[in-house]
Formats: structure tokens, C-alpha cells, sequence
């Protein structure tokens, strides 16, 4: 039979929280099924597979066991750092990849991971699913159009009040990076996806993690050794110049808003938060204002959003099994999403050395 009619078969590597969410993406379509699940901790693939009614699913402990399965495509939901093993291991199996965010925990590994999906010719796709949310379209079409002119400084970034996680988010054996990898990489795809990714020049960077390593503000504080806060410039082709901070933690409500300035006229964007934090870009926008004419008089469109995580979600898994069956590319490239993940490990090499850094991608 062939794809485009019968029901596609996907794998879910890692059955941890954000797992749920692909499942349940998977469940909302009539044309594909999770037909396997693996997690490295013995049960927890069986467990997984009751907990979400996927029954008929086989479950494994190790990922190459579902990879020799006779699947469409794998969703990737493991934590950061074993991003890497279980791509490379489903694209040289020919399996696409539905990739959690962020790509990976270094630019090399990303490199690899893009290098393979050429190689291989197997679709990589990192799954953003802010970019489902139609005020993104808004905020790309305006930039995009050129009516903003010449786009000449560009500022974004997240600030959670109090948003620390814990687990495998906060130890760089597991995680590669904090909040600026964490949550960063979503505001670094708004921006840098509506600029068209432009390539990243130089990047000078401060992080810390006074929060994270409190016991006052965090119960791991002794295992915490990522960064709870990092603030970065970061020098784009095309003279541009990009202000990126992150925290998720800190003694203010907001980092501000997301702003385009461009020689003809500006973009602001605030992000819809929630919870004990606001201002983090984790796929919900609250509003989009315009600002042209820098006489004075200004347009406002303000589009309010109710929470639709849920869509947003279930759009991303919509919009890759869509790829995988009718043999499209990816819908959220692993070559583009590679530039954010320079940046990242540019702002990490950055930071440490105390210093401004190059940043050198190389031809793929
Ligand atoms: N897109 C989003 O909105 C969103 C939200 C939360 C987390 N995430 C991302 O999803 C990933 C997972 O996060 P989570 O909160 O589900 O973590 P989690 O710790 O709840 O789950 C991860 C699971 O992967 C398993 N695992 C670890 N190594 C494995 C391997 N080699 N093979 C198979 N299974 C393995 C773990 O045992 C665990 O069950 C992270 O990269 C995170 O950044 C994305």
C-alpha cells in the first residue's frame, strides 16, 4: 500500500512529560498511529504506552530496538543530551525525525546531526511549535515585507520571575545549557526565523546562576550548575545587531518585549504569560503593535490569544506526519535551527571566556 493511503506507523523515543504531547498530537490524527515507544528506564515505555491508551504499541528500553522497526518517522522527546545518539542512530535508519527543542547540546553535535540528514537524505525537522501560532505569520509577513526598512537592531529574549525547572534541565551532563538553550532557543527562532536566519557573526556574552544555586530559591541547589540568567549581543550578517536575555529566574516581572527597529518603522511584541512569570516566548503572543512614522502617530493591532498550547502543539505533529506523507521537506529545517544552536554554544564559549567570540559555521 502505499503512503499516501494507509495509515502511517511513528516511534516516540523518550516517554517523559513533553511525550504526552506528541502522543497525543499523533492520537488527533486518523492517519497515523504510534506504533512503538522506547525509554532508557526499563517499564517506563510499558508504562507509558497504558497511561496514553496506545495499546497494540510495542515498548523498548533501548531506542535501536525501535529503529529496526518498520516505521514512518520517530519523535524525538528525550532530554538535550541524548538528542544527538538517538537522531543520528533514526536518520542513518532512514527514519524522519520530529526533533524536541533544542537541537542539541553543542554546535558540533548539531553539525552531525544535519550532516547525517544530508547524507542519509532522511528529513530532520526541530519541533518549534511557536511557529504555529498565526501571530507568528503576522510578526514574519510585517517584517518580512520590508516595511519596516532597513532592520538595523533586533531585542528578544524571556523573563521568568520564578520558572526554574529541575531534573535533567539543570545539570550540563544532561541538559549542555540553561535557560538561554531551555527557553532562549524559542526567542532566538522568533526573531532570527522572521529575519530569515540570518548567519551570526560574533557573539558576547554574561551568564550566571545565582537563583539555581541558592537553597532558598532551589530544592537541587547543589546539583544545579547550569545558567539561570544570561544576557547576550550578538553581531548578525547584514549589520544587524541582536540583544538576546534570558532568565528564569530573577528579581523583575519582565525582560521586555520583543522589538524590531527598522528605518521606516518599529515592531513590538509581548508575549502572553502565565504563571508566576511572564514574558517568556514558549508559544503564546499577546500582542502585536506596529509602530510606523517616527513623527509621532502610530498604528496599533492588538490580537489577543487565549492559551492554545495544545493546538500549537498538535499542529507541529499535524504538520510533520503531512511531510512524511507526501515527501515534503522538513517543515522546520535542522540547517536552519543549526544557526540558533550557534549562537547558543557561542553565548556558552562566550561567557565562559569573558569574552567576545566568532562564530564559524561551516559549509554543509
Ligand atoms: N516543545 C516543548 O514545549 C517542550 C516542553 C518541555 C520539554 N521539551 C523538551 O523535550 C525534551 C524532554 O523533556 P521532558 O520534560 O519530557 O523530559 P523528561 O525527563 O520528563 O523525559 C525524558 C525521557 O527520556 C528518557 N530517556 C533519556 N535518555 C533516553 C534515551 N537515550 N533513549 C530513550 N529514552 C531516553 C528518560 O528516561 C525520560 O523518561 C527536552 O529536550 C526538553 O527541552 C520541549
Amino acid at each position: 500500500m502505499s503512503s499516501l493511503s494507509r495509515k502511517l506507523r511513528f516511534g516516540i523515543i523518550g516517554g517523559g512529560g513533553i511525550a504526552s504531547a506528541h502522543a497525543r498530537g499523533y492520537r488527533a490524527l486518523e492517519d497515523a498511529e504510534i506504533a512503538a515507544v522506547a525509554d532508557v528506564i526499563p517499564g517506563k515505555a510499558e508504562a507509558f504506552i497504558q497511561k496514553e491508551g496506545l495499546q497494540g504499541a510495542a515498548a523498548f528500553d533501548d531506542h535501536r530496538k525501535l529503529l529496526e522497526l518498520d516505521l514512518d518517522g520517530v519523535s524525538i522527546c528525550t532530554p538535550n543530551m541524548a538528542h544527538y545518539q538517538t537522531t543520528v542512530d533514526a536518520l542513518r535508519a532512514g527514519k524522519p525525525v520530529l526533533l524536541e527543542k533544542p537541537m542539541s547540546v553543542t554546535l558540533e553535535e548539531a553539525v552531525d546531526m544535519v550532516q547525517t540528514a544530508k547524507n542519509t537524505g532522511t528529513m530532520l525537522s526541530i519541533g518549534f511549535q511557536p511557529r504555529y501560532d498565526p501571530n507568528m505569520k503576522i510578526v514574519n509577513d510585517i517584517v518580512q515585507s520590508g516595511q519596516l526598512g532597513k532592520v538595523y537592531f533586533v531585542e528578544t529574549g524571556g523573563g521568568r520571575r520564578r520558572g526554574m525547572p529541575g531534573g535533567t534541565f539543570i545539570r550540563k551532563e544532561l541538559a549542555g545549557a540553561g535557560a538561554m538553550a531551555d527557553i532562549g532557543c524559542y526567542s532566538l527562532d522568533m526573531a532570527l526565523n522572521a529575519l530569515g536566519y540570518p548567519k551570526p557573526l560574533t557573539v558576547s556574552a554574561y551568564t550566571s546562576n545565582y537563583f539555581g544555586t541558592n537553597p532558598k530559591y532551589h530544592r537541587e541547589a547543589e546539583r544545579f550548575d547550569v545558567e539561570d540568567f544570561g544576557v547576550a549581543m550578538i553581531r548578525l550578517e547584514g549589520d544587524i545587531v541582536l540583544n538576546y536575555k534570558i532568565s528564569w529566574a530573577m528579581h523583575m516581572d519582565t525582560l521586555g518585549s520583543t522589538m524590531f527597529l527598522g528605518t521606516d518603522a518599529g515592531l513590538k511584541i509581548n508575549p502572553a504569560g502565565s504563571g508566576p512569570w511572564s514574558g517568556v516566548w514558549d508559544g503564546r503572543v499577546g500582542s502585536v503593535t506596529l509602530f510606523h512614522d517616527v513623527m509621532g502617530h502610530h498604528t496599533e493591532s492588538k490580537i489577543p490569544l487565549h492559551d492554545h498550547q495544545i493546538h500549537l502543539f498538535n499542529e507541529k505533529v499535524r504538520d510533520f506526519v503531512d511531510a512524511v506523507r507526501h515527501n515534503r521537506p522538513a517543515p522546520i529545517p535542522g540547517e536552519q535551527i543549526l544557526i540558533n544552536q550557534a549562537i547558543i554554544d557561542g553565548v556558552l564559549r562566550s561567557a565562559e571566556l569573558k569574552r567576545e567570540v566568532d562564530i564559524e559555521l561551516p559549509e554543509l
